[in-house]
């Protein structure tokens, strides 16, 4: 369950003021319930935990078993949200060092998220010679750098295993009826996993876009899906009280008063991926109509030797938000205790990690408040599948809070068209005549 500590926005929000916006998040949320906002179509991601169908759930869980049988290595082909809600949740339940270490199911390798050669021949290289098998991903069937890596990647499955060989190991996950990865799965035969038409790509972690991924990676999706339950349940009973809403409501007065950028702030390596994702679901959901919070993101202490300074002295636009979880275990490393003390570390001998990790967050937070920073807490319980499932959950919903609150459709993306028509009349794809010409003449 994800509990928040708003004492660090005291300085800067008066209690009128955000009870004012405790009040916007609250009809925010019931806008959201009765299907009247902006973009009510995409809202099938807001009770998905309740729906699940558990027959669902278990093939995602049999797929995953033959392909582990099947393959020692596994591409995930994908990008933005049909890519980073995997990859978040692999890195933070199994591990940023998961590929390295030892265990008994398969690499996984994420490509299709970039437009890179170097990355690609990297990922074949890596692969070498083990059997392997593939996850395409995409929701409109048809996003340009996923639909490069297939094609790479389903020449290399044909060549090895043959048409059929390969049609065992490709499952592509996309929409229901339409696209272009949806007619060639039907005419190839290849096995497919649905995403709901009504949940958008950064809404769509909790489908089997993010749950087959991680379960072929061991993470079971039915916890997954009990996790995000109870959190959606939590959030739906608590009024005033939710996190997500009281979360929204703050960085919303926090905005409306010129903290235009929020950086998210975590303390594990390992959840470094997670705050990608964050950051596509808050920046492509608010990000329109000249408006919305700019998502950032350190991890710390690392970033504290590089943004830190940024952070305690640049210009004050900027509102923290520090995610931080309950520790797996207090028995960790600890500092070791050495006859030497010449590095004058003595008095941290014995001590673990974990509580220095937490003085330093606690420490950072008081620097920041101090140097004119309004600091959010969001503190998650214990890394596991169950947590991951309800903190996806969370941030979803303060995420659609926030948006409509902000009184734009949250689950669109209409800028992300821009970048793609010009590069299609850049490369010359037929249709694009006109604009080539058009951006040829303007860089003239
Ligand atoms: O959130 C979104 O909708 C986007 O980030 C998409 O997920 C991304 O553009 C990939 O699209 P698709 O799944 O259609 O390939």
């Amino acid at each position: 369950m994800i509990k928040t500590d708003l004492s660090g926005i005291a300085p800067f929000v008066k209690k009128d003021e955000f009870d004012s916006g405790i009040k916007t998040a609250l009809k925010a949320l019931e806008a959201l319930k009765s299907g009247s906002c902006r973009g009510a179509g995409m809202l099938g991601w807001l009770n998905l935990p309740e729906r699940q169908d558990r027959d669902l759930l278990k093939d995602i869980r049999d797929t995953a078993q033959r392909i582990k049988k099947q393959s020692a290595a596994l591409v995930v082909i994908g990008i933005g949200g049909s890519y980073l809600g995997a990859r978040a949740g692999l890195e933070l339940i199994k591990g940023e060092n998961y590929n390295v270490l030892p265990k008994s199911t398969p690499d996984i390798y994420f490509t299709g998220n970039n437009i890179s050669g170097r990355h690609m021949k990297n990922v074949i290289r890596l692969i070498g010679d083990r059997d392997f098998s593939v996850i395409v991903i995409s929701k409109s069937g048809t996003t340009t750098e996923p639909a490069i890596a297939f094609r790479v990647f389903r020449g290399i499955l044909e060549e090895k295993y043959g048409k059929a060989g390969a049609t065992e190991r490709i499952i592509a996950i996309t929409d229901d009826s339409s696209g272009a990865l949806r007619k060639m799965a039907e005419k190839e035969g290849w096995q497919t996993f649905a995403i709901p038409d009504s949940v958008g790509g950064r809404y769509s972690v909790l489908t089997p876009v993010g749950l087959l991924p991680l379960a072929c990676a061991g993470v079971d999706p039915y916890k997954i899906n009990v996790g995000a339950y109870a959190e959606m349940i939590a959030q739906m009973s608590q009024g005033a009280e939710a996190s997500a809403v009281r979360y929204a409501a703050a960085r919303h007065v926090l905005y409306s008063r010129g903290y235009s950028t929020e950086i998210l702030s975590t303390w594990e390596s390992e959840a470094v991926m997670f705050a990608e994702w964050w950051k596509q679901l808050f920046g492509e959901s608010e990000g329109k109509e000249l408006g919305g919070v700019f998502p950032a993101a350190i991890n710390c202490t690392t970033d504290l030797h590089s943004m830190g300074q940024y952070v305690q002295q640049g210009r004050r636009n900027i509102m923290e938000t520090f995610l931080t979880f309950d520790p797996q275990t207090t028995n960790g490393f600890r500092v070791p205790a050495h006859e030497d003390d010449a590095d004058g570390l003595g008095y941290l001998a014995g001590r673990a990690l974990v509580e220095i990790n937490e003085i330093a967050a606690q420490a950072t937070k008081k620097a920041h408040i101090a140097g004119g920073v309004p600091c959010m807490d969001l503190r998650c319980s214990a890394v596991s599948d169950e947590s991951f499932g309800s903190l996806c959950y969370f941030f979803e919903l303060a995420c659609a809070i926030s948006g409509v609150m902000l009184g734009i459709n949250p689950f669109d993306q209409p800028g992300v068209e821009d970048y793609k028509r010009n590069m299609f009349a850049l490369l010359g794809r037929p249709g694009y005549e006109q604009l080539r010409e058009n951006l040829l003449k303007s860089s003239e």
